[in-house]
């Protein structure tokens, strides 16, 4: 709250996205993971800044989401609340904090939002993590659900490949939506899925959905920050659209400035005390 006194910049809230969704202006999405990225997409007018956990595979390295902790998640929540002042944000509760026993994850989310000063949490699943859902919501933190490809359950599926291509899978997808809309989640994430159900799903329901690899009828778009503008290299899916190279740039500034020292022409006269 104390947010919304300090500050003249109008802030998105969870109404602000429900209203967007209504008069159909699409919900632009981008993660952030730190302080300095955090500013420039809040500079750019980002709607929603996502601390994903995929801060696991683009900061830490690792191959999967899962092994990232609360207290992670948590660090870079903090830096990135301590740059936003206009989009809202949203923290991913990490792999086994949410899973299992409500309660758990009630004070995981309580965590999140006390320590980090976050807006709502995203959570991925439907009907079997229901109760967690509304325990925590219960408590009045917002939620932002994530259903389709759920890179936490990466072992339980053995692949990255396009969810719910059957009609079985299809329908449970369709059958959880509801579920998550009815339980009172404020939106939902459809990852990878085909995009004519990224669309009916999206008209079946009044929350605006925000698709990634889910083709351009949801509500809105996310991608990984580090995706998008090319800082890695070896992910490239089909729905990435890359708007820089930047990893190419890097290198490039990077061998330029190991070619300055070597050569001695940095620091120059300008450049001195
Ligand atoms: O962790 C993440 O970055 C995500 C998005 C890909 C939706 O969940």
């Amino acid at each position: 709250m104390s947010q919304y006194l300090s500050t003249d910049v109008t802030k998105v809230t969870t109404n602000t996205l429900m209203k967007m969704r209504q008069q159909g202006e699409r919900i632009a999405m981008l993660t952030a993971y730190d302080y300095s990225i955090a500013k420039l997409l809040d500079m750019a007018k980002i709607d929603v800044v996502l601390v994903g956990d995929s801060a696991a595979n683009v900061m830490a390295g690792y191959t999967t989401t899962l092994p990232i902790t609360l207290n992670e998640m948590i660090y870079h929540a903090s830096s990135v609340v301590r740059a936003v002042k206009r989009a809202l944000v949203v923290v991913d509760m990490p792999f086994g904090t949410y899973q299992g026993n409500s309660k758990v994850a009630l004070n995981s989310a309580i965590r999140i939002m006390k320590e980090s000063g976050a807006d709502a949490i995203k959570l991925e699943g439907g009907a079997e993590v229901i109760e967690s859902i509304d325990r925590i919501l219960s408590a009045g933190i917002p939620i932002m659900g994530h259903l389709g490809l759920t890179p936490q359950s990466i072992n339980k599926f053995g692949t990255y490949a396009v969810r719910a291509t059957t009609e079985e899978e299809a329908d449970q997808l369709r059958k959880n939506a509801l579920l998550l809309q009815e339980h009172g989640c404020f939106s939902l994430v459809l990852e990878k899925i085909p995009a004519t159900l990224a669309k009916e799903v999206t008209e079946s329901l009044q929350i605006p959905t925000i698709g990634i690899g889910a083709g351009r009828h949801t509500s809105g778009q996310v991608l990984v920050f580090h995706d998008m503008m090319g800082i890695t290299q070896q992910f490239t899916p089909r729905f990435l659209r890359r708007y820089l190279n930047l990893s190419e740039e890097i290198v490039g500034a990077i061998e330029h400035y190991i070619s300055d020292v070597k050569e001695n022409t940095f620091p120059n006269e300008s450049e001195q005390y």
